[in-house]
Parts: C-alpha cells; sequence; structure tokens
C-alpha cells in the first residue's frame, strides 16, 4: 500500500539545516541522513524531506511540489508572501538591516537617497525605501554582500545581521533594521486535504517540542 506522505523543504546546507532537523528529531522524527541524496524518508511518520537552496523553496511551496518547508520569515517577506506562515519556531533569529560604513556620518534615512546598496533583499529594500519617499540605485548580488561597500560597488548594503560579526569585520554599521526574522513553518497554499491532516499531527508535536523548550 502506498502510504501519503508529507513533503517538507529543509535548507540543504546553511543556518537553517542543523536546528531544522533538531527540531524534528525532537519531535521524535527520526530520518535516516542522506543529505547528499537530496530526498530523505522517515522512518516512523509519513514524512518525506527534500534538501533544497533556501531561495528555492517559496517557488517549490507555490508550485505545491513541497506541501511545507522550515524557512526563515526573511526569506517569505522577500519572495513568498503568497505562502502561509504557520508557528514560529524560535531559531535562526535575525534581523534584515541596512548598513553603511563606519566612517559615514549617518543622520537619518534620507542620507540614502540617490545612493548605491547592495543587497539579496531588493523586494524588501524596495518596499522600505518607497514606504519613506527614499529611492536608491540596487544592485543584487547573492552572497558576500558585506564587501560591496569596500570595493566601491555600493555606499551601503542590506542583508542579514545575526550576531553582528561581519558587519563588524567589514567596518560597517547597522542603520536601519527593515525587519526581525525566525524559522517559521511555511505551508503551501496548495496543500491536499489528505496531506493537511499528516501536517496537523506534525504540528501537535512541534508545539510541544516548543512548549517544552520555553
Ligand atoms: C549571512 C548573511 C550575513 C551574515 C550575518 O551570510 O548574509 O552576511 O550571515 O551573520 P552575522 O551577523 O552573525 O555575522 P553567510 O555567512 O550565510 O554567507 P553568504 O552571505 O555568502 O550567503
Ligand atoms: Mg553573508
Amino acid at each position: 500500500m502506498n502510504q501519503e506522505k508529507l513533503r517538507i523543504a529543509i535548507q540543504k546546507s546553511g543556518r537553517l539545516n542543523e536546528d531544522s532537523l533538531k527540531i524534528l528529531k525532537e519531535a521524535g522524527i527520526s530520518i535516516d541522513n542522506g543529505k547528499e541524496q537530496l530526498k530523505a524518508t522517515a522512518r516512523n511518520f509519513p514524512l518525506e524531506v527534500m534538501y533544497l537552496r533556501n531561495g528555492d523553496i517559496p517557488q517549490y511551496l507555490r508550485d505545491g511540489v513541497v506541501d511545507i518547508a522550515i524557512l526563515g520569515e526573511n526569506v517569505l517577506v522577500e519572495k513568498g508572501k503568497d505562502i502561509i506562515r504557520g508557528e514560529k519556531l524560535g531559531f535562526s533569529k535575525c534581523r534584515v538591516s541596512i548598513a553603511v560604513p563606519k566612517s559615514m556620518k549617518y543622520k537619518g534615512i534620507q542620507d540614502l537617497d540617490e545612493k548605491k546598496i547592495a543587497t539579496s533583499y531588493p523586494n524588501t529594500v524596495n518596499e522600505f525605501l518607497a514606504k519613506k519617499g527614499i529611492s536608491a540605485e540596487l544592485h543584487i548580488i547573492n552572497g558576500s554582500v558585506e564587501i560591496a561597500p569596500n570595493i566601491g560597488l555600493a555606499d551601503g548594503i542590506c542583508d542579514i545581521v545575526s550576531s553582528g560579526s561581519t558587519l563588524f569585520k567589514n567596518g560597517l554599521k547597522e542603520v536601519e533594521v527593515m525587519l526581525k526574522s525566525e524559522a517559521v513553518l511555511a505551508i503551501s497554499p496548495k496543500i491536499s486535504a489528505e496531506r493537511k491532516a499528516i501536517l496537523e499531527k506534525l504540528q501537535f508535536r512541534l508545539k510541544s517540542v516548543l512548549n517544552a523548550r520555553t
């Protein structure tokens, strides 16, 4: 008999990967370690795990290729506004912020007008600046954003800040916090009723884990 399974996307590598697997484990779900295979099946729960790139996950959820995911809220704000947000999971807390060189005399958001900003979060920055009536030129890059001001590519950057050490090491200071984020359960708008029933069982278990942690 082919038992119905819930499909979950987990970050393949990066900051969320370890804590995502840990919370599933604490929820009593054991997954064979097959990260290289990009797909694994839980042994004692109807769950299939797909290891995917962070930025690709919203599209998979939108298309219904995966039913749920553990993802940073920041990714949903940037490219998954149509994705359903479930429980906050309490880990991978960070901010999405604008930073400028320490040497810049920053007095307020108006100082960013007509400036160049390097970022991996163009939608988030655009929306934030538009609300404030500021126009800036965005340089979209996928990683190592903090190096941009030092190589003359931009006047400032917008990226994730967690400990703040990347900003510090690159001589930058955080000047605007655009949003605060943590890992959440993200749910496909196309999830079937059968899989939703499995999801409810998973959510029940996750809630007990979260309650026990506080
Ligand atoms: C992330 C993010 C920041 C940094 C923030 O980069 O893009 O650069 O972490 O963390 P911190 O405040 O604790 O220093 P990551 O190291 O994941 O690499 P990437 O930018 O190349 O993807
Ligand atoms: Mg980085």
